[in-house]
């Protein structure tokens, strides 16, 4: 586990598989229909049972079209899984989105800040949203993901632990050169 500090809170970079997560929230890097896939959103279904997709079908019925936009989240209970909450982000299709993938991406995770923010939860552990199916590059994803963890944590006192659960050494090691340009 590589630990940083950010203010009041703490960063910490490790790799696992993250519906084993023992934090409050735990994020999904999920698709705009919300009815689970392959990689962390297919783990994080599988885990959760099948609850979890009962209750998105619920939650889509508020949302314009049932289709989450890019750069959003939305939040749903754990079900079966150790986290009590999941906010399910919606990140962006790096050859879809051009320049404005970097601003969609910065906003998963502020998004899901402001859900933990307001819902006063106290950690929460994030995939590599983006980098998988989706094919943003994971150097390029990193600072974007770890600055964007930095501006969305604010002064506030929620969340106070922030965890990256990275699936494979290649994403660890992008994420702690990133996080060692940043914040050291
Ligand atoms: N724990 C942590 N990370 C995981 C896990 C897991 N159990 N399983 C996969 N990952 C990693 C991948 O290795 C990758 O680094 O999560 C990162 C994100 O990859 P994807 O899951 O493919 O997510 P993304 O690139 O955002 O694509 C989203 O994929 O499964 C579909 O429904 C999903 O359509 C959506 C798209």
């Amino acid at each position: 586990m590589h630990r940083y500090a950010l203010g009041e809170a703490s960063l910490e970079l490790c790799c696992g598989d993250i519906t084993e997560a023992d934090t409050v929230a735990i994020a999904n890097a999920a698709n705009a229909m919300l009815m689970g896939g392959g990689g962390v959103d297919g783990a994080i279904h599988r885990a959760a049972g099948p609850e979890l997709a009962k209750a998105l079908i619920e939650l889509k019925r508020d949302l314009p079209g049932g289709v989450l936009e890019t750069g959003g989240a939305v939040i749903t209970p754990g079900f079966l899984l150790p986290a009590k909450w999941v906010i399910h982000c919606v990140g962006p299709i790096f050859e879809r989105e051009g320049d404005s993938a970097a601003k969609l991406l910065a906003r998963c995770y502020a998004k899901a800040l402001e859900l933990c923010r307001r819902r006063e939860l106290e950690s929460i552990a994030f995939p590599s949203i983006s980098t998988g199916v989706y094919g943003y590059p994971v150097n390029l994803a990193a600072p974007v993901a770890l600055e964007a963890v930095r501006r969305g944590l604010g002064d506030g006192a929620f969340p106070r632990r922030i965890r990256f659960v990275l699936f494979d050494d290649a994403t660890l090691e992008a994420y702690r050169t990133a996080a060692d340009a940043l914040f050291r």
